[in-house]
């Protein structure tokens, strides 16, 4: 079996074949992180526009590096939500066209589905039930993963996503959108605990998150100090300890509560070096098994939609209609 995936949700065109026997056959990926940056954030309708021009020669780039015959294809897989709605339209039309012209089915799925299994296209992947903590752009949730399709949210966000935090956070202190990795490259100039960020929600029991009153104490702490690069370096090294050490926190606590010793960390922030070296510390003394997207599926990208379309195809959800429908809210619990 060999399912095309296409991803278009926000400002990553990512297209992949996955096959069933061989793996991952080939992912191309167009960011539009350029196209953006002089806006300081994804503008919707330029998203829309350049994921139209890039979709038709990625699909056709990904067949020629996995050399594979279009009618070896069995199915198309593409993001049906949640994300930007014009974006979405535009790998659902293509998915959906393509699909029908060659005669095979369409399978539409989950965006955070797709990014919690993004660990199952590697050799070493967990075991059913396992925890997932998603840290993206726009979500930040603990998700107790009993099966394919079996999502219990334990605890989200309740404002800001992380990598909303980071990127906001990031454009506080000069840097360039998205700023996430930028803060983080440049946090590890800083000296550690020469300031001090609070720890949002931990005094409270319960595993949500809270992460705008970090912004709000980055801007006053920002707005106190002289800006130069060094206190920058020592700002972000104290707003990235304290947003890992929250999430850590958390993910601790709901292991604990659901005797679960899996955890797969998936989404943007995901490629997050200082969260996964703190993880690995965490996980060696606790007896708990970390799985992490290999770095290049962390963030959005076309394997991970293909992969989630393969074992929702299994499970015969598949979608035969013409019909565009596209989901700009979708939660994943009601998935
Ligand atoms: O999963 P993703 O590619 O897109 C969404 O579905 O949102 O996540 C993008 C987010 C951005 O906020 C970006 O700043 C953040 O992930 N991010 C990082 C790092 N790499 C990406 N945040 C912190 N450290 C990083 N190394
Ligand atoms: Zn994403």
């Amino acid at each position: 079996m060999r399912i095309l995936g296409i991803e278009t949700s926000c400002d990553e065109t990512g297209v992949a074949i996955y096959d069933s026997e061989r793996g991952l056959l080939a992912h191309t990926l167009h960011s539009q992180v350029k196209l953006h940056a002089e806006y300081g954030g994804v503008v919707p309708e330029l998203a829309s526009r350049d994921h139209v021009r890039n979709i038709t020669p990625l699909v056709a780039q990904t067949l020629t590096t996995a050399n594979v015959p279009t009618d070896s294809i069995t199915a198309i897989a593409y993001t049906q939500g949640p994300g930007l709605v014009g974006a979405l339209l535009v790998g659902a039309g293509f998915a959906k066209a393509l699909a029908h012209a060659w005669q095979i089915p369409a399978i539409g799925v989950h965006h955070m589905e797709g990014h919690l299994l993004a660990p199952f296209l590697d050799q070493t992947h967990p075991k059913f039930p396992f925890l997932a903590l998603l840290v993206s752009g726009g979500h930040t949730q603990i998700i107790e993963v009993t099966d394919i399709g079996e999502y219990t949210i334990l605890g989200e966000s309740l404002d800001d996503a992380a990598g909303e935090a980071f990127d906001k956070t990031a454009k506080l202190l000069g840097l360039d959108y998205p700023g996430g990795p930028l803060l983080a490259a440049l946090a590890t100039q800083g000296t550690p605990n020469k300031f001090t960020f609070p720890r949002p929600m931990l005094d409270r029991p319960g595993l949500d998150f809270s992460f705008s009153g970090l912004k709000t104490h980055a801007l006053n702490a920002i707005n106190k100090t002289e800006l130069t690069d060094q206190n920058k370096a020592d700002l972000a090294w104290a707003f990235e300890d304290a947003i890992v050490d929250t999430l850590i926190k958390k993910c601790a606590r709901a292991l604990e509560q659901t005797a679960i010793t899996d955890l797969v960390i998936a989404g943007g922030v995901g490629a997050n070096k200082t969260l996964r070296a703190r993880l690995n510390v965490f996980a060696a003394t606790n007896n708990i098994k970390v799985f992490y997207p290999r770095i290049e599926f962390c963030t959005d990208n076309g394997a991970m939609i293909a992969y989630a379309g393969y074992e929702r195809f299994k499970r015969g959800c598949l979608d035969d209609s013409l019909e565009i429908n596209v989901k700009a809210r979708w939660p994943l619990s009601a998935h």
